[in-house]
């Protein structure tokens, strides 16, 4: 079987961390987070995967190469502009050969694939929705069902207060090859609000498939240090040691200032004197100086915290320096290879950049 994945999106709310990076090569526990997708369909015995790619496609090329190094055949279609998210599956209509899965690329879940596969074949409809229940629906597609689990309604973002049901589109589907005859070709069409709209009121039968699972989109940086905190705490299975994990755990155990939960990559460098978690995962190559403390934060690749310097619920991009004595306040988000100097405060929910725009 085959999955469409799509990863066009410019990851606008996680900037400035796509400014470098895009969100589907944004690491979750030190590893790209569509490596982390690509494991999911792996397991469920998928190996036919089409990347709908536009933004910063080239840093996605490089990582999964023709997927063979993953045991996965990996095809590329790029969007020179961005086709929504029912063009971009109409645009790889000749790579499709039979039923197919699709995958929002922002969205972190512990959803059974192969379950929700027979799921599908038992209702036998033209399409299978994977729903969650959140508590704000708002800021989803809200998604009406009967009690057979036929989709009645389905509405995109609807206004505070004006949600028909607390179900939401969760990001996947399972879908027949014949939805590609309900999406014009050639122009930018939204899955959410024409396509399926539009099979609903052909009287084609989509199935909602409510599952518990655990289920966050990695949109917002909010939600980004949420699913961190989540693995390390072992609520979002993701095969993580508790306590103290990773390839650099061996440099830090028995360390008093280390409190864990603490992930870390290989050739990690924290000073005797420095506090490290609860809450923490530092990419490969990071250091933490003398009497420095770093709590709740995400630290990628080569980020050095210098000596006094203190780091709390941030998340620091790949080649990052704090000066030493700088406060790094909650919320803060700061961009690659940034440098924060010395002694610097900065207000709660910074954004620092040094990186433009790029494509
Ligand atoms: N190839 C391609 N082309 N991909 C795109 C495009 C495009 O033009 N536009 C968006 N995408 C990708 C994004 O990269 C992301 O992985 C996915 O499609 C969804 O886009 P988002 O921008 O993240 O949408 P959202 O989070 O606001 O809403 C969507 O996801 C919710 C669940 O998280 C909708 O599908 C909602 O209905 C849903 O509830
Ligand atoms: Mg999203």
């Amino acid at each position: 079987m085959q999955a469409i994945v799509l990863v066009g999106g410019e990851g606008t709310r996680l900037r400035p961390l796509t400014y470098g990076t895009p969100k589907p090569m944004v690491p979750i526990m030190n590893v790209p987070f569509l490596a982390r997708t690509l494991e999911r369909l792996y397991a469920a015995e998928i190996r036919d995967i089409i990347l709908a790619a536009g933004y910063m496609p080239q840093a996605i090329v490089d990582y999964f190469g023709d997927g063979s190094e993953f045991g996965m055949k990996v095809t590329y279609a790029i969007e020179e502009t961005p086709l929504g998210t029912a063009g971009a599956i109409k645009n790889v209509e000749p790579h499709v050969d039979g039923p197919f899965f699709v995958l929002n690329g922002d969205i972190f879940t512990s959803l059974d694939l192969r379950a929700m596969r027979e799921y599908h074949h038992a209702k036998g409809g033209i399409g299978t929705l994977h729903l969650i229940r959140v508590e704000d629906p708002s800021p989803f597609g809200c998604v009406v069902h009967d009690d057979d689990g036929r989709v009645t309604e389905f509405v995109e973002k609807p206004p505070k207060g004006r949600e028909p049901t607390d179900e939401i589109n969760a990001g996947t589907y399972l879908l027949e090859r014949e939805i590609l005859e309900f999406i014009p070709a050639g122009r930018n069409v939204s899955i959410e609000r024409e396509t399926f709209p539009r099979v609903i009121a052909q009287g084609k039968n989509l199935y909602a498939y409510t599952t518990a699972d655990y289920w966050l989109d990695l949109g917002r940086p909010e939600q980004y240090l949420a699913a961190h905190r989540d693995v390390l705490r072992g609520a979002m299975p993701l095969a993580v040691e508790p306590g103290l994990s990773g390839d650099g755990k061996d440099a830090l155990s028995g360390h008093p200032g280390v409190v864990p939960p603490v992930h870390a990559a290989a050739d990690v460098v924290v000073d005797a004197s420095a506090t490290v978690g609860p809450n923490v995962v530092l990419g490969r190559g990071c250091s933490i100086g003398a009497g420095a403390a770093v709590r709740e934060s995400v630290l990628w690749e080569r980020v050095s915290v210098g000596a006094g310097a203190i780091v709390e619920e941030a998340i620091l991009a790949s080649g990052v320096t704090i000066g030493p004595k700088a406060l790094v306040a909650k919320g803060s988000v700061i961009g690659h290879d940034v440098s924060v100097d010395p002694g610097a405060v900065l207000e709660p929910g910074a954004r620092l950049s040094s990186l433009p725009k790029s494509t």
